[in-house]
């Protein structure tokens, strides 16, 4: 695929101070594009200046929100080199979001060469301090002139890049999770599996209130019986109960965390006994009780490994303290060592893209 570049004639200033970056406020010089239509698919791959999309407002993408979208991250690595973290996995989920949403698949070799030849472009704006990284955001959305409900005929792909720090203000500072009694984000045969935006939109009545109580995020349970942990707004959930690490199994309401993934095999590799299952709050409750939960992190792409501190439920308050648990500590220094080459990739997760 050719991706012929258009300059800017503007280049931005980078933030300077490192430490404020956050996550995603400022974006770089440059995005790839390109537009799909029945008569010619994916076409058109180009880099071009950041900056506004023209598009129809009757488009699908702003009524329906037919749109998908993936977040992986460019790293700085120590051999000098620039790297992404799985990108594969995340070209295939972006193919599982687009068949649940009606949207051209694309293929997973062009999706790379796109993630590559961006990061390729704009590598100056890959940040250099620890904890920070280039975060990409592929994005698809449905183009259109009409307003019936129907799968659209047009559609465009692009890929944002903004230099990232901590997802949370608190940065590695254990979190304040509310467990959500009352609306749900996901039921069976719903979205809740697929990268989508009506994910997210759904989810904001329940985060603000929740934030004006201290709260950081909220878990969701399970849209039928309001008793199974799903996950929490950002990211997937994890707990060390008794011993072992417990996760809620894949069963098509949540996503399918690459970070998931990849701290289920860094556990079971250092011989952590690992289950993906059904776990009710209740448990969750008694556990605590008895002093067998012992930890409990979320896991994603922006929000790495997030330690969780305090859980809140009804009148349950479980305290899990100030402190990153022993398993969060090794699994946050792991990935981020793996991802920015100071340990050894065994699993083959890291791909070079460039150097620095
Ligand atoms: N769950 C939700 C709802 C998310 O938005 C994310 C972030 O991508 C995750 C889980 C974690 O997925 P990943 O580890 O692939 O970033
Ligand atoms: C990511 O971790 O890449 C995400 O997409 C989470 C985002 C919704 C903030």
């Amino acid at each position: 695929m050719n991706i012929p570049i258009i300059r800017t004639q503007k280049p931005k200033v980078k933030p300077q101070d490192e430490s404020k970056l956050g996550f995603c406020k400022s974006f770089s010089d440059y995005m790839f594009i390109m537009e799909y239509n029945e008569k010619d698919g994916w076409h058109s791959p180009r880099v071009q200046p950041y900056g506004p999309l023209n598009i129809d407002p009757a488009s699908p993408v702003l009524h329906y929100a037919q749109e998908i979208f993936e977040g992986l991250k460019a790293y700085r690595r120590s051999d000098g080199t620039i790297g992404l973290f799985r990108p594969l996995e995340n070209a295939r989920r972006m193919n599982r979001s687009a068949e649940r949403m009606c949207i051209p698949p694309i293929d997973e070799e062009i999706q790379l060469q796109a993630m590559k030849t961006i990061v390729e472009v704009e590598k100056d704006w890959v940040p250099k301090s620890p904890g920070t990284s280039l975060y990409l955001r592929p994005t698809v959305i449905a183009e259109g002139n009409t307003l019936g409900v129907h799968a659209a005929d047009r559609y465009i792909y692009f890929i944002i890049c903004s230099p990232s720090g901590a997802y949370y203000e608190s940065g590695l500072k254990p979190v304040r999770i509310h467990i959500e009694p009352n609306y749900v984000r996901s039921v069976k045969g719903g979205t809740g599996g697929a990268k989508t935006g009506g994910n997210y939109a759904c989810s904001l009545r329940a985060a603000e209130d929740a934030k004006k109580h201290g709260f950081d995020q909220v878990l969701w349970l399970d849209g039928k019986r309001n008793r199974y942990i799903e996950e929490v707004g950002a990211m997937n959930v994890m707990f060390m109960i008794d011993g072992k690490l417990i996760t809620p199994q894949l069963s098509g309401s949540i996503l399918a965390g690459i970070t998931r993934d990849s701290v289920l095999q860094l556990a079971r590799d250092r011989g952590i006994p690992v289950e993906e299952r059904a776990i009710s709050v209740y448990e969750l409750i008694d556990a605590y009780k008895v002093g067998k939960l012992t930890e409990a992190f979320g896991t994603g792409t922006a929000a790495v490994i997030s330690p969780i501190g305090e859980l809140v439920f009804k009148d349950n308050v479980l305290n899990l303290g100030e402190d990153i648990g022993e398993v969060s500590q090794y699994m946050y220094d792991t990935l981020t060592g793996i991802q920015c080459g100071k340990l050894p990739d065994a699993h083959n997760w890291t791909m070079e893209v460039c150097k620095a």
